[in-house]
């Protein structure tokens, strides 16, 4: 099965020339994997980068494995709403995926589930794919019902074909790198969290089929050790994503395992 890698760039970098050059990089090092096309790539860049990317995807090699991704969108699709985006606006310039739930806007932003919940809508009613993030803060207590409960929150009530489209990340806060004392999760405790996830998508809305990720400090060293989970479908990278000889690293580890 093809393994995705989704690029959250977060706000970095500082200008369309540097983001220029890791696309750039990645396109010619996709190009000695293309033959297979087993990868498939999505590039989340700022709002600010997203029209000049859209073009650079379309003239280039990447157009083949790389998809657009953006890293939020407006809960409504039109209205007076200041510093928003839709997502018509979004869908316009080409984005296929769009995260929702980051934890950062989660914990960072105060979004609130009810809001998640919202733009995962907005993503669905504009014909694109969400990124659905969850995670728990902590791995104590009881982790495993609040994960539960996140995952009831973002999902219940959708029809279950619209909660098969949905990719889900599992990214536990404390592993995501920009957290004081992060560390990676190990494969095996990501896959037992994600079994909870896939247990409440079950009751949720009879089916578990949903491509999963894993995000959360994955950098060049580990990026190989999720990636050949069969039961992790690919990895979310955040700060990896924008230094570009360690995110084709990372390319080169998806690649190497979709192919064994
Ligand atoms: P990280 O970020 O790879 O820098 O830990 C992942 C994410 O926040 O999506």
């Amino acid at each position: 099965m093809k393994k995705l890698i989704v690029a959250n760039w977060k706000m970095a970098p500082a200008t369309w020339g540097e983001a220029q050059e890791i696309l750039e990089f990645a396109n010619d090092h996709l190009e000695s994997l293309s033959e297979t096309r087993e990868l498939s790539v999505v590039f989340c860049p700022p709002f600010v980068f997203i029209e000049e990317a859209a073009r650079l995807l379309g003239e280039s090699h990447l157009e083949h494995e790389a998809f657009l991704g953006a890293q939020d969108i407006s809960p409504q699709d039109t209205g007076a709403l200041t510093g928003e985006v839709s997502g018509p606006m979004l869908a316009k310039l080409g984005v296929r995926y769009v995260i929702v739930g980051h934890s950062e806007r989660r914990w960072k932003l105060g979004e609130s589930d009810e809001t998640v919940r919202a733009k995962l809508e907005a993503v669905l009613r504009n014909e694109m794919i969400p990124i659905v993030c969850l995670g728990e803060t902590e791995r104590e207590g009881d982790w495993m019902e609040f994960l539960r409960r996140q995952a009831e929150r973002a999902f219940a009530g959708l029809p279950s074909g619209q909660v098969s489209r949905c990719v889900v990340a599992y990214e536990p806060v404390w592993a995501i790198s920009t957290n004081p004392n992060a560390r990676p999760d190990t494969p095996a405790s990501a896959i037992e969290a994600m079994s909870v996830i896939r247990s409440a998508l079950r009751s949720i809305s009879g089916q578990e089929g949903n491509i999963m990720l894993y995000g959360g400090s994955v950098n060049a060293a580990n990026a190989h050790d999720f990636i050949k989970e069969p039961d992790i479908n690919g990895v979310l990278v955040g700060g990896a994503s924008v230094r570009k000889e360690e995110f084709v690293k990372i390319l080169s580890a998806a690649g190497d395992e979709s192919r064994s």
